[in-house]
């Protein structure tokens, strides 16, 4: 304002000077005119004192200094204050300059002169260059502009006020703004699974950067805490279970055997991550794992406890098999299991269907894995690790017949809000069946804040939100977060094909372009996974982006899952029919856009199509955690590909350099597989180090070893809570 203030006032100076020089000659022409006649008529009687008079009279006028009248070069007459020492000539020289002013002991005066003519008396015609000299007082215009800048330094200062009044009021909110978003970037809440305010954008990655780098330097200061293995695992289970027997409790079984065409049996991984994560930790500590036995020759192998030694090539532990009718399995597993709890903790718009039939099939087949558990326990205080929703009454079974045991409960998938369970009919059995655990795990955080109330909702228990506790009369379950994982280092990394020779299989196994961009999703054939959405995005990139046709290619496995039931048959054919579609719009020759493979595919296949993929997709509507990204990352040891994560999978809140979309953003998602397409070499480089940290660092055995060495700490409290309760407080001294 200052400055503007420095700069303006001059120029207005100039600019009123200007126009005052104007109106002043304007009004001198107009005074001349006014005396003209009465001028030439005293003039023609060469009455010079008449004349004196008049221009006296005239120059009252406070803007008229003085009145002059030259004639020829004398000055004829004049007002008493025209000075008599300013000659004609030199008045009329003043008056023809471009700045016609004099300076007089009275101040500054313009002089204007005015010729005098008559048109048609010959009287001045006779007096050859007659001319008014008027002389103007200019000593109101100083007045004037001394008020004009009063006037605009007062504007420019009130002006300047509010201008930073309003700039203040601004910056407070953009800074509360930005402060309230740095601290959810630093909370996790924007970003990867959140919208990243535009302000925020270019702060963020050094923010997630500099966070990385001082969880690094975390993790390395507490040394011994980085780097979970199986050795580690099972130096935890001695030193702090002292070698308790460990049961393994689920619905999937680890290892699946089937008829093959020769009557023989074939061993199968089933497309599962519970399998995928837990069995490693059962490679580590040994024990049972109980399970239905689903396959077609799970018979054949067993003993004659329906126990059978796996894995089968290398046995580290024994798989005991429970045997289901097809009524049971079709009550228990694909009715209240997979047509009730399913949709019903994953929001993917599919409504739970939940019969009454189906829920006492389930509590029956319940009641028959806790029997086997029972069976399997050889001590009263087994540690027993409960699988997923088609098992919530068996840590309450369990806990009715052993009430010494460590019972881990870990729900695979989400746990949605009270409202949506509410929908559950038998809502307060299950809330009571899990709450048999001693630890109950869920994936986030965030689910067990829902489990927590939803407990609060339905059933009478004491919370204690401060240390994740509730107690059902008296009988306390920890609730926490334990996000699952897999592997690491991967079984058989060293024999893995380089990533160019699995490239150049995958292309010639399936016919694709030389110079292929390969995108890869891996699931199981459900309506969760998002499989829909990320076709349509798929269609969307190449309708966009032309110059990707003929050279991205998705290719998408999907294993076979619950195909008995009406919604998944309804799903996977409309999934058939879409990328039929794509490939129709924009396939050619032997160029298929979208790849289909809904088959199973062992461990091995898998690898070979992740370490072949430029880019893998995850698009879950809903998951717990979704371990396939983590695999994808796990099998990049060349450190590059491109992991395109949905925000509504758990992973998303750890593999942060992913490229996180909303799956329902078809546009989203069609832009981050085309940036996925185009990311530089680098780039790849530096997100996939990053993700391979995580995955390796917070491992299975870190998330098996953080439930175990939690489930040590409750045995040994509840041990000397026990011995309290039996011999009373030792005394000070004694014992
Ligand atoms: O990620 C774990 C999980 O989704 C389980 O919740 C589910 O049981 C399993 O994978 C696969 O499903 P299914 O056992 O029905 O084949």
């Amino acid at each position: 304002m200052v400055i503007a203030a420095y700069v303006a006032l001059p120029l207005i100076d100039k600019l009123t000077l200007r126009w005052f020089t104007r109106d002043i000659s304007a009004r001198g022409a107009l005074v001349a005119n006014a005396l003209h006649d009465s001028t030439i008529d005293a003039l023609a009687s060469r009455d010079a004192h008449r004349l004196a008079l008049l221009f006296d009279r005239t120059a009252q006028d406070e803007r008229v200094f003085g009145i002059g009248l030259c004639s020829s070069d004398d000055l004829f007459a004049r007002s008493s204050a025209f000075p008599a020492a300013l000659s004609c000539a030199d008045a009329r020289q003043t008056a023809g300059k471009e700045n016609p002013r004099v300076t007089l002991p009275g101040g500054a005066v313009l002089v204007t002169r005015h010729s005098l003519v008559a048109a048609e008396t010959s009287v001045i015609e006779a007096e050859p260059a007659s001319e008014m000299i008027l002389l103007h007082d200019l000593s109101f215009i100083e007045r004037r502009s001394l008020d004009t800048r009063r006037y605009l330094i007062a504007f420019l200062a009130a002006l300047g006020f509010v201008v930073a009044i309003i700039s203040m009021f601004v910056a407070q909110i953009s800074w509360r703004g930005w402060i309230a978003g740095a601290r959810a970037l630093l909370r996790g809440e924007v970003g990867p699974a959140g919208p990243m305010p535009a302000e925020l954008a270019p702060l963020a990655d050094d923010l997630r950067s500099r966070l990385r780098q001082l969880e690094d330097e975390y993790r390395r200061a507490r040394g011994p805490e980085a780097g979970w293995t199986p050795e580690r695992l099972r130096g935890l289970l001695h030193a702090e279970l002292r070698g308790d027997e460990i049961i393994v409790v689920s619905n999937r079984e680890p290892y699946i055997h089937d008829l093959d065409q020769h009557g023989g049996a074939r061993v199968r991984r089933p497309a599962s991550g519970l399998v995928t994560a837990i069995e490693p930790v059962m490679r580590a500590c040994s024990g049972t794992w109980i399970a239905h036995g689903s396959g077609t020759a799970d018979r054949d192998v067993v003993d004659l406890h329906d126990r059978v030694a796996v894995p089968p090539d290398q046995p580290m532990y024994s798989l005991r098999r429970i045997w289901l009718t097809p009524e049971e399995e079709q009550g228990y597993y694909y009715g209240f299991a997979n047509e009730g709890l399913w949709p019903l903790c994953h929001v993917a718009h599919v409504r739970p269907v939940f019969r009454e039939s189906d829920w006492q099939t389930y509590r029956a087949v319940n009641q028959r894995f806790a029997e086997a558990v029972l069976r399997e326990a050889r001590t009263d205080d087994p540690v027993v690790l409960v699988q997923d929703y088609h098992l919530a009454l068996v840590p309450a079974l369990v806990r009715e017949k052993l009430p010494q045991a460590t019972i881990l409960t870990f729900w695979h998938i989400p746990w949605p809000n009270p409202e949506s369970f509410g929908i559950c009919p038998w809502r307060r059995e299950i809330l009571l069946g899990l709450l048999g655990s001693t630890i109950l795990g869920f994936h986030t955080k965030f689910h067990c804040k829902n489990f927590l109330e939803t407990v609060d909702r339905f059933i009478e228990a004491r919370i204690e939100h401060e240390h994740s506790v509730v107690a059902v009369a008296e009988r306390e379950t920890f609730v926490e977060s334990y996000p699952i994982s897999i592997e690491w280092p991967q079984p058989l990394e060293g024999d893995w094909a380089s990533p160019s020779d699995c490239r150049r299989l995958v292309i010639e196994r399936h016919g694709l372009p030389e110079h292929a961009i390969i995108g890869l999703g891996v699931d199981r054939f459900d309506y969760t996974k998002g499989i829909v959405e990320r076709l349509n995005a798929v269609e969307r990139m190449l309708e966009k982006y032309p110059s990707l046709i003929g050279r991205f290619v998705f290719v998408q496995v999907a294993s076979p899952t619950r195909s008995s039931l009406d919604e998944y048959r309804a799903f996977q054919q409309q999934v058939e029919r879409l990328s039929v579609r794509i490939n129709s719009r924009f396939g050619a020759g032997r160029y298929q856009p979208v790849v289909f493979l809904a088959e199973h595919h062992d461990h091995a296949q898998l690898i070979e199509l992740y370490r072949a993929a430029d880019i893998c997709v995850v698009t879950s509507l809903h998951d717990g955690m979704n371990l396939v990204c983590k695999e994808y990352v796990a099998s990049r040891d060349d450190e590059q590909g491109v992991l395109v994560l949905s925000r509504f999978a758990g992973a998303a809140r750890e593999m942060h350099e992913a490229l996180i979309i909303n799956p329902y953003h078809v546009e989203e998602t069609a832009d981050a597989i085309y940036r996925a397409a185009r990311m530089s070499s680098g780039e790849q480089r530096e997100r996939m180090i990053s993700l391979r940290h995580t995955v390796r660092d917070f491992n299975v055995f870190r998330w098996a070893g953080r439930m175990l060495s939690d489930a040590a700490r409750w045995r040994l409290r509840a041990r000397v809570e026990e011995r309290v309760r039996k011999h009373g407080l030792p005394e000070f001294g004694g014992r």
